[in-house]
C-alpha cells in the first residue's frame, strides 16, 4: 500500500507522509493470511538459516497484539503448522517492544538452562485494526513478521544486556479498546470505532524520542559498553525523526543503522526482527559486531539489548 493509494482513502499527501514520518509503502495481508500465516513464513525461514529443525524447538514464542484470535495463542497455531511437536508455546503482549521482551525473557529461560533451542517471532497484521478512515494513524502501519532462532552461543558471543521498562499511566497513549473484557463488541463499539488503534501521535512522539537514546544507553551501560562500540543499531521502525533523534543522541552515523520503515511502515513487534533480517541478508552484520536493538510501544512500553553476533 502506497502513499499514492492512502491519498484515495483520507485527506493526506505523499509529501506530508515523507516529510513527517518517512514511509513510502507498507506491506498489507491478503484476506486469506492472518498472523500466525505471515509468522510461519517467518518461521520456516529462520529455521532454514539457523540448520534447525521444527522437532528441534522446544519453546515457541510469540511476540504480537494482532493475534489470530483471543485464543488458541498464535504461538499455539504456529506450532501445529511447522509440526514443532516438542515445543512449548505462548504469545507475548508488549506493543511494538514485543520482540525485544521476547528476546529477553528467551534468552534467560536458555541461560538458566531450562530450554536449549527457541524460536522468537514478531508477527502482526495491524491492517486489521487500523482505521482507513483516520488519517492520524492509518498512514503508519503495515503488516509482517520476523523470526529468529535462539539457543547456546560460545563464550564471548549472544546477548550481553537487556533493558525492559513500563510505564502503564501512559497507557491511554496508545490503545485498542473493543473486544476485550472491559469493552466487549457490541454494535455500538463497533459504530463507534473502538476496535481499531486509537493514538494520540504527538504524546508517543516525545515518549519515543526520549526513550529510544536513554533506554539504549541503559543497555550499553549494563554491557559495560559505550556509545561508540556500537557497530549497528536496529531501531523499532516507527518514524525516522523518531530514529534520527536516537542517532543523534548515541552520536551515530545514519550508516550504522538499519532503517526499512519507507517500505514497510510501523509493523509494531515485527519491525525489529524483519530489519536485522534484511540487515543480515545486506551483509551488514559480520560475527563478533555489537549490535544494538531498541524499541517502544504501547503499554507504554521500552525494551533495548546489546548483543555480539
Ligand atoms: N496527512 C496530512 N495531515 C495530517 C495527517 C496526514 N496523514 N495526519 C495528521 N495531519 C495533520 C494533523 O491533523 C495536524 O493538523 P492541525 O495542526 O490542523 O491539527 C497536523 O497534521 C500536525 O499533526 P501532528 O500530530 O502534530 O503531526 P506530527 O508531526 O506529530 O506527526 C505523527 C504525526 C506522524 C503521527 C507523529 O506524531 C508520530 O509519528 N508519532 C509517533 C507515533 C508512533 O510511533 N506510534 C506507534 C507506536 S508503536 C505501537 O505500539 C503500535
Amino acid at each position: 500500500m502506497t502513499n499514492r493509494d492512502l491519498e484515495s482513502m483520507v485527506e493526506t499527501s505523499d509529501e506530508w507522509i515523507v516529510t513527517r514520518t518517512g514511509i513510502r509503502e507498507r506491506r498489507i495481508a491478503s484476506a486469506e493470511e492472518a498472523t500466525s500465516d505471515l509468522a510461519y513464513e517467518a518461521a520456516e525461514r529462520a529455521l532454514a538459516d539457523a540448520g534447525v529443525s521444527a522437532e528441534e524447538l522446544d519453546l515457541i514464542v510469540v511476540a504480537t497484539i494482532t493475534p489470530d484470535m483471543f485464543f488458541p495463542s498464535t504461538a499455539c497455531l504456529l506450532q501445529e503448522k511447522l509440526g514443532a511437536k516438542q515445543a512449548a508455546a505462548f504469545d507475548l503482549s508488549a506493543a511494538c517492544s514485543g520482540f525485544i521482551y521476547g528476546l529477553a525473557t528467551v534468552s534467560s529461560m536458555i541461560a538458566s538452562g531450562m530450554y536449549e533451542r527457541a524460536l522468537v517471532v514478531g508477527a502482526e497484521c495491524l491492517s486489521r485494526v487500523t482505521d482507513y478512515t483516520d488519517r492520524n494513524t492509518c498512514i503508519l502501519f503495515g503488516d509482517g513478521a520476523g523470526a529468529v532462532v535462539l539457543g547456546r552461543v560460545p563464550e564471548g558471543r549472544g546477548f550481553r544486556s537487556f533493558e525492559l521498562g513500563a510505564d502503564g499511566a501512559g497507557g491511554e497513549l496508545l490503545k485498542i479498546c473493543g473486544g476485550g473484557s472491559r469493552l466487549p463488541a457490541t454494535a455500538e463499539s463497533v459504530a463507534g470505532r473502538r476496535h481499531f488503534i486509537e493514538m494520540a501521535g504527538s504524546e508517543v512522539f516525545k515518549f519515543a524520542v526520549r526513550i529510544m537514546g536513554s533506554a539504549a544507553e541503559e543497555a550499553l551501560r549494563k554491557a559495560g559498553m559505550d556509545k561508540s562500540d556500537i557497530d549497528l543499531l536496529v531501531p523499532h521502525q516507527a518514524n525516522i525523526r523518531i530514529i534520527q533523534s536516537a542517532l543523534n543522541r548515541l552520536d551515530l552515523p545514519e550508516e550504522k543503522c538499519m532503517i526499512n520503515l519507507d517500505r514497510y511502515g510501523n509493523v509494531s513487534a515485527a519491525s525489529i526482527p524483519i530489519a536485522l533480517a534484511e540487515a543480515v541478508e545486506e551483509g551488514r552484520v559480520k560475527e563478533g559486531d555489537r549490535i544494538v536493538m531498541v524499541g517502544f510501544g504501547g503499554g507504554l512500553t521500552w525494551g533495548a539489548c546489546t548483543l555480539v553476533w
